[in-house]
């Protein structure tokens, strides 16, 4: 558990963070939420917040969307969370979960005349798959909605059961995680990641029109392969036969970093081991969230002061 949250304005032990069963978002999957990683670099003592204010800056759109009132900055939540990381005080990697939700204890559906509040915590967490390993995948029988049903890019929360079904549907076939379809049947995305293939040396990856989250790990990995390895990354539609004959294909995000898919559906992508420009791009990866490589510094804001860090918000870019 952690010690400490922001809940309701302030900085309060975690046990008093609580909420009336009869909270609106509870019951309608009225909230926004985001998922922002705290990285430990051991040689330096420090833990780095990757992207943070850009993490903040989506969830405030997000927030726009649902008609949502907040009279904070992506500047002021980043403070917040530096500040909350700070008492905490992990020394290890952590995820630092910021919502903000429908508060009042009202049971009428809709997104007007209802309170927002704003909920910050941060727990110790380390990798969501197996970046070593690579994961197993299926292609969910569920599909993904489109922007005419629930924007499928705003991290709502009331959205995320069709990630969990998916998640679900992977486990119960056993495997790792699902990689989910459009109602079209392209490709569109993992429960809680986005996809890549790579096909003839050119990494391929769906369109915000497939239904997808832009993911900042995705906009991470854009970068790095273009920037370090010449590789450009074509945003197209593709179906599950591409997938399925890839030479490689890896998913990216927060949680996940960026993890190889082995096998789809019990067909082994590539020869069925981790790629060869998978790992390349892990280790860039890598070296960026954990402040080891100083062209990508911009996207770290240390959380400690002291060893001469100065801790100062990194707007990212
Ligand atoms: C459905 C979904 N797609 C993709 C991603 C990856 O986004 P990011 O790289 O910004 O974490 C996430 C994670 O937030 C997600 O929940």
């Amino acid at each position: 558990m952690p010690a400490y949250a922001y809940f309701k304005k302030n900085l309060v032990p975690f046990s008093q963070a609580n909420l009336s069963v009869m909270t609106h978002a509870f019951h309608y999957g009225t909230a926004v939420f985001e998922g922002i990683r705290g990285n430990w670099n051991k040689e330096e003592h420090q833990v780095y917040l990757f992207r943070v204010q850009e993490h903040y800056q989506r969830l405030l759109n997000n927030a726009k969307l649902l008609r949502f009132n907040v009279p904070y900055t992506a500047e002021e939540l980043t403070r917040i969370t530096i500040e909350l990381a700070q008492k905490e005080d992990l020394k290890e990697d952590q995820y630092v979960r910021p919502i903000i939700y429908t508060a009042s204890e009202a049971l009428w559906v809709r997104l007007h005349q209802v309170e927002v509040e704003v909920a910050i915590f941060i727990i110790p967490w380390g990798p969501y798959l197996d970046p070593d390993k690579g994961a197993r995948c299926c292609i969910s029988s569920w599909r993904r909605p489109d922007d005419t049903q629930v924007p499928p890019g705003a991290k709502i929360t009331g959205f995320y059961v069709n990630s969990a079904l998916a998640r679900t549907d992977a486990f119960h076939k056993g495997f790792d995680e699902s990689i989910i379809e459009t109602r079209d049947g392209f490709i569109s995305e993992g429960s809680g990641e986005n996809v890549f293939i790579l096909r003839r040396n050119q990494l391929i990856t769906p369109p915000v029109y497939d239904s997808i989250l832009m993911g900042i790990t995705r906009d991470c990995v854009i970068q790095i392969a273009r920037n370090e390895m010449g590789l450009e990354t074509v945003e197209r539609h593709f179906r599950r036969g591409e997938l399925l004959t890839a030479d490689e294909c890896f998913l990216t995000g927060t949680a996940a970093h960026l993890t190889s898919v082995v096998e789809v559906d019990n067909y082994r992508i590539g020869d069925g081991s981790v790629g060869k420009v998978t790992r390349q791009l892990q280790k860039l990866y890598f070296d960026a969230i954990y402040g080891r490589s100083p062209k990508y510094k911009h996207w770290c804001t240390p959380v400690r002061s002291g060893l001469g860090a100065e801790v100062k918000v990194n707007k990212g870019r």
